[in-house]
């Protein structure tokens, strides 16, 4: 046991400490061939947010979580939430009698300091999906289309359609990024919103950071664009790939954050949007923004905000398993896409529902699509010990 245990952490290390130098051969050269191929044969775009409404197979049943030796699943971070966050969890817990406007009215100025925008510029929520589907229902009430990446985070256009709004998805450029030039092209005088998930889930690549910039300083003066940065924190540059300064210069644009990633604080349910000050007021008339957060989940935010150390580790430790998989798969000879979160992205050679069916078998459980022509695998990052598992896996599966 012990030599096993060994045996896969000399693998887990010389993985990590290998796919430095494989990453530089990455070819992306041969992922343009494949979607210029894909491009040109019918678009067939199947993707399931998680409501099952656009699914077009049947997930072979889910083994039981209590048995799961890797959930590798939801893009959780397997580190959080922070030692600190937990113990003010706790804490406010004494305080659950009451209704927690005061410390959500702090955590908003401590946001709006972060941010550099003013309180009214935020808008808080159990989560970033609740804001997401809240804009989607305030905008989409009425009709009209959202353009968005194809593929993207479907949670803000599936409610955009079921409120009765039509969708239209524009294929990403052929190394992953939006593209914003095709989605400038879509918009039309029933264009209501632009949603960009930057960086993208599933594909986990990033749009170039001045180019969206401009887009979105341009194109926010015809219609209000929305971008998702579930993921930003765990980008290369980091905050600095944020779109936030645009919405301090009142720009009519949206940014959702959310605690979920990179903070460890999935369960625990909270995010917020900055948006221009009217567009959100426009929202909160309908949907009221803070209500559904509890005041424990508040004192957490605000504590692992704090906790710039915790937040760093996080990081590396992400960015270490993104380097075991990356060498894991170039060993496979399979052309993942280099990753900008906390999951990664590769092709699979057989369809979706016979690899989960395969990979439950291990007790493992992952996430594939659909899109494009092509069954992918989406793993999110998880511990050395999951990582292993995962590697074991794969090892077996993709022989
Ligand atoms: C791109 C993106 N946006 C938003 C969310 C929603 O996260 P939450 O509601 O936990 O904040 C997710 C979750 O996986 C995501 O991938």
């Amino acid at each position: 046991m012990k030599n096993a245990k060994n045996n896969s952490r000399r693998e887990w290390f010389k993985k990590g400490a290998l796919a430095a130098g494989a990453l530089a051969l990455t070819p992306m050269d041969i992922w343009g061939k494949a979607v210029e191929e894909a491009s040109v044969k019918k678009q067939k775009f199947i993707f399931d947010a998680g409501y099952g409404g656009l699914n077009e197979f049947t997930p072979p049943k889910f083994p039981d979580l209590s048995t799961v030796k890797a959930r590798l699943l939801w893009n959780e971070n397997p580190y959080g939430p922070s030692p600190k966050a937990s113990i003010a969890f706790q804490k406010a817990v004494y305080e659950g009698n009451h209704y927690s406007w005061n410390s959500l009215g702090n955590l908003v100025d401590k946001i709006s300091k972060k941010e550099g925008v003013s309180p009214q510029q935020i808008m808080m929520g159990p989560g970033s999906s609740d804001l997401l589907e809240k804009t989607a229902m305030v905008y989409f009430k009425n009709g009209g289309n959202v353009v968005c990446g194809d593929p993207c985070y479907m949670s803000l256009v599936h409610v955009a359609k079921a409120s009765g709004g039509d969708w239209k998805p524009v294929k990403l450029t052929k190394d992953f990024q939006h593209d914003l030039e095709a989605m400038e092209a879509a918009i039309d005088k029933n264009t209501k919103l632009v949603y960009i998930t930057n960086p993208n889930n599933p594909t986990a690549t990033i749009t170039d950071t001045k180019k969206l910039y401009d887009f979105c300083e341009r194109v926010s003066e015809k219609v209000p664009i929305f971008i998702d940065e579930a993921y930003i924190e765990l980008s290369e540059g980091g905050l600095a790939n944020s779109m936030a300064p645009l919405v301090a210069k009142g720009k009519n644009i949206f940014v959702a954050r959310t605690f979920s990633k990179i903070y460890g604080m999935a369960g625990l349910r909270i995010g917020y949007m900055l948006g221009n000050a009217e567009s959100l007021k426009k929202i909160n008339e309908i949907t009221r923004g803070g209500m559904g957060i509890t005041g424990p989940t508040i004192a957490a935010a605000s504590a692992s905000m704090e906790d710039e150390v915790f937040l760093s580790e996080c990081k590396s430790k992400i960015t270490y398993a993104k380097k075991f998989t990356y060498n894991l798969l170039n060993e496979k000879g399979i052309n993942y896409l280099p990753s900008q979160t906390n999951f990664v992205l590769f092709p699979i050679p057989l369809k979706g529902d016979e690899f989960l069916e395969k990979i439950y078998e291990h007790k493992v459980v992952v996430r594939t699509f659909n899109f494009w022509d092509q069954d992918w695998c989406r793993v999110s990052m998880g511990t050395e010990e999951e990582m292993n598992y995962f590697a074991k896996a794969i090892n077996e599966i993709l022989v």
